[in-house]
């Protein structure tokens, strides 16, 4: 249930929609992943030939083939009956053939909060020319936010479909969905009709806004991270029709064509807040190797670890070439009173916005779940009609209704414009999952506090009227700790060829983020009675945290243009701030990100393109396969000696061993300076608990000397213990945790990254789950 409520809350808040299955087609939507060499169909007119050769009589290659992929796919997509694709299958040219899954769509002070203010040191001229791919839903064109002084970098060829671009929007393409398989209620443009696009947009590369506002929460000035960058817009998240409701929809084979476009525009970055609504295994999300080719040519792709909460193994996007980024909290925050007539103590939330002016006068409440059945009867006679409602309450009013969670009760409310709602949920307060809102005056109970107003209602002297105040912002430190937000995907992975790689890399705001909006989309996806247009809007999830990453990814890149992603990516993550309290680090990776330093890095952990796939030979992957994927005939694993122990120059250091044995675990890295020609830099570790670690970790050598700039030096980490249970530790899979940090002698530059040694207690239900698929 409280999965359930959670699922609930995701959806209502987050664009989180639910599974869904293609309409009802004879013919399904495949992505046809070819191998690589060997054969003559590798081109678009060899994709052509193979799918004449295995359609059905009725069928053409025209009205079959979707799209054959050059930069980001070995393969096409199709249009297939189930027989075309067992053919398919059966022919050895073809690696595999699967069905184009939904990826789903997983908000300023947040800039300021990671110490990259308006007034931090930049680099206007080199940021301009930087652009951004953001693969979303479209963006709202008319915002202010979206506008810029400086032109669009002089190499860029401009292409803007039904928007023309101008100096801030310097590229917008759209992929349409298959009207046979798809009921698409939007027209084909670039135009924004959800939301979500515009929204992670704007956090990255948004013009600064003064006064902005969310009716007059968050007031402040709105901004991206990099205000000078410029956008490239990619749309293949549309509306259809699902049994009967809009939802979004954003399909594997349009984000595959996106990638192949962005590749091709050479953008410098892609944002990518969408992902699996859960993992699978690396060989079949041809999405993430897409992104692989990306980095090939120098692009990184920072994107969501998805939004399905606390879980361990839920983690999606994993793969170790990419920036996979959790939701964490920052310093706002916000608290709604609810008033009891006559009572002296009122009850605060700190859950719910609340932007509707109702603390006038008291209202009655009435309680929609009353067990006293002539009440409820009562009640729900008043809701049904207007002229009822004037009847049964005093003076005329109108009344608040008292209700535990139904999504019915709540339209129905919406509908007949009660004048607010109480909601008593099984949700914790500390949900830290963004905060709840409806189209009418409400506020949300746990538990507890549910209960209590029922004490007090019950009370014989009871007035059973209640005021709903407006949701007021707080001081941080009568706040939350800024940790990570419950609703944020958990590592680790339970794919074997990601296991050892601690993921999420690092935290980003997430909770509460207001952003650009357009002014034609209703504020909260609930209810279709949400006549409220704003230009600014209110998210939370980590779709919004992973363009702070993004946006962060930009200015260090506006500073260093020829620095690698992997580069970008280990300054990131090396120079974040430590997560102040409870969770580990499969929640937050190496903690939260933070401008203050991430210019000056000192060392970076380089890992280039064909280290991922030395990794993957090593680590036993399948030639065939890798050669697909990569899209290279030069992969050979076949000479490479297996070595399950291989590891990647990867910043932080993750081992999973077996439960109760004694281990050894050797990390080998090396690192480059970028800080200072003549350094030394001293290696140290941290133990998080003392009383806990029974582990013992030598680093060496234990002092790194640098000549010059570009200097790389190697060390090992070595760990020795016994992999027991630490029950210290919420997920008791975890073992060790601790960290290494290289600290400059005469400076101020700390390279910090975690070292992770865990087990699984139990076999996991989830893995084992997955190992299905
Ligand atoms: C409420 O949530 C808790 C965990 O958060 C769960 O154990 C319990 O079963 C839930 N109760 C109901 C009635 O859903
Ligand atoms: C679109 O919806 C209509 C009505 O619900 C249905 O009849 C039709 O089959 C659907 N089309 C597709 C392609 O699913
Ligand atoms: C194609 O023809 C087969 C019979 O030959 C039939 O079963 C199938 O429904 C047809 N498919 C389409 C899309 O018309
Ligand atoms: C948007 O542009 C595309 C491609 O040029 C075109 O097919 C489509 O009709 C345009 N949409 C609108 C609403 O003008
Ligand atoms: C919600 O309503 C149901 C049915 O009316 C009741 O059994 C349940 O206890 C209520 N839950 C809360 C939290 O009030
Ligand atoms: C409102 O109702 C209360 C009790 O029902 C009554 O005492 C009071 O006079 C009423 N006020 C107005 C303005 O009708
Ligand atoms: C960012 O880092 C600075 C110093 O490095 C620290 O004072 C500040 O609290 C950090 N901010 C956050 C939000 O972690
Ligand atoms: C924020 O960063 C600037 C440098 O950009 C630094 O001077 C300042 O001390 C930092 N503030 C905090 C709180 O870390
Ligand atoms: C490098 O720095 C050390 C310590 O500050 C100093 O003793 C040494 O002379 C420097 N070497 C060069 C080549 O500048
Ligand atoms: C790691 O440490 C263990 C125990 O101290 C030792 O036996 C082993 O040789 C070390 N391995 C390396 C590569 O340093």
């Amino acid at each position: 249930m409280a999965i359930a409520l959670h699922a609930f809350f995701l959806q209502l808040i987050l664009f989180f929609f639910a599974s869904l299955a293609e309409a009802n087609n004879p013919r399904k939507i495949y992505l046809v992943q070819m191998k690589v060499g060997g054969h003559r169909y590798g081109s678009s007119s060899g994709h052509k030939e193979l799918l004449g050769e295995v359609l059905d009589d009725n069928s053409t290659v025209a009205n079959a083939l979707i799209y054959s992929y050059s930069e980001s796919f070995t393969g096409f997509s199709a249009s297939l009956t189930q027989n075309e694709r067992q053919k398919l299958k059966r022919r050895r040219e073809v690696l595999q053939v699967s069905r184009s899954r939904n990826l789903k769509l997983h908000t300023t002070r947040s800039w300021d909060f990671m110490n990259l203010t308006l007034a931090a040191k930049r680099n206007p001229l080199a940021e301009s020319d930087l652009v951004v791919a953001v693969i979303d839903s479209g963006i709202w064109p008319y915002s202010e936010l979206f506008s810029s002084d400086s032109p669009p970098p002089l190499a860029w060829q401009n292409k803007c479909e039904n928007i023309t671009c101008n100096n801030k929007i310097v590229g917008a393409r759209s992929y349409y969905l298959e009207k046979e398989h798809y009921n698409v209620t939007e027209e084909k443009s670039v135009i924004d009709v959800t939301g979500h696009g515009t929204h992670v947009a704007s956090i990255v590369a948004g013009k600064e806004i003064e006064k902005a506002s969310y009716f007059g929460l968050a007031e402040g000035t709105m901004r991206g991270g990099v205000p000078n960058a410029k956008i490239a817009v990619y749309k293949t998240c549309w509306k259809i029709l699902k049994e009967g409701k809009e939802v979004s929809y954003c399909p594997e084979h349009k984000a595959l064509e996106a990638i192949e476009d962005a590749i091709k525009d050479k953008v410098d970055i892609i944002s990518y807040s969408q992902g699996l609504p859960k993992p699978i295994p690396i060989h079949k999300d041809c999405v993430s190797w897409a992104f692989l080719r990306a980095l090939e040519k120098g692009i990184l792709t920072s994107t969501v670890a998805g939004n399905s909460g606390m879980n361990p193994y839920a983690i999606i996007n994993g793969a170790p070439w990419v920036m996979t980024v959790a939701a964490s909290l920052k310093d706002r925050f916000f608290m709604t009173e609810l008033e009891l007539e006559e009572e002296d103590d009122s009850i605060f939330v700190y859950n719910t916005i609340n932007t509707f002016q109702t603390q006038d006068s008291f209202y009655p409440l009435l309680d929609e779940t009353s067990p006293d059945e002539s009440t409820r009867k009562r009640a729900l006679v008043a809701e049904s009609k207007d002229s009822a409602i004037t009847l049964n309450h005093r003076n005329g009013t109108t009344k608040d209704v008292f209700f535990n969670f139904s999504q019915t009760i709540l339209d129905k409310a919406i509908e007949e414009r009660v004048q607010g709602a109480v909601v008593w949920g099984n949700f914790s307060e500390n949900y830290a999952l963004g905060k709840l809102q409806f189209p009418i005056a409400s506020i949300f109970l746990d538990k507890e506090k549910g209960s209590d107003l029922r004490e007090d209602l019950a009370k014989p002297e009871s007035k059973h009227s209640v005021k709903i105040h407006k949701t007021v912002e707080i001081p941080p430190e009568e706040g939350l700790e800024p940790t990570v937000a419950d609703m944020s995907s958990r590592g680790p992975n339970c794919d074997r060829f990601l296991e050892n790689i601690l993921k999420p890399d690092l935290a980003a705001p997430g909770v509460d983020i207001i952003a650009g909006w357009p002014e034609n989309v209703n504020l909260l996806p609930t209810g279709t009675n949400d006549y409220r247009h704003l230009r600014f809007n209110i998210l939370s999830g980590t779709s919004m945290a992973c363009p702070h990453a993004t946006g962060l990814a930009l200015y260090l890149k506006s500073f260093y243009p020829s620095w690698s992603p992997s580069a970008i990516k280990s300054a990131l993550m090396t120079t974040s701030t430590e997560m102040a309290q409870s969770g580990n680090e499969f929640d937050y990776g190496v903690g939260r990100l933070n401008a203050t330093k991430v210019l000056d890095p000192g060392l970076i952990y380089e890992t280039r393109h064909q280290d991922y796939i030395d990794y993957m030979c090593k680590q036993g992957y399948n030639t065939q396969m890798l050669r697909s994927h990569v899209g290279s005939h030069e992969i050979d694993c076949s000479g490479t000696k297996l070595d399950l122990s291989a590891d990647l120059n990867y910043p932080t250091r993750t081992a999973r061993v077996d439960i109760n044995t004694k281990f050894t675990k050797v990390f080998y890295r090396t690192v480059t300076n970028v800080g200072a020609p003549n350094s030394t830099y001293l290696g140290e570790i941290k133990f998080q608990d003392e009383k806990n670690f029974e582990a013992e970790i030598t680093v060496e050598p234990k002092r790194l000397h640098f000549d010059k700039l570009g200097d790389t030096r190697i060390f090992t980490v070595n760990v020795t213990g016994e992999s027991k249970p630490n029950m210290y530790y919420k997920k008791s899979f975890m073992t060790y945790n601790t960290w290494l940090t290289w600290t400059e002698m005469d400076g101020s530059r700390q390279v910090r990254s975690p070292i992770v040694i865990y087990s699984i207690t139990k076999s996991s239900h989830a893995c084992r789950k997955f190992h299905k698929n």
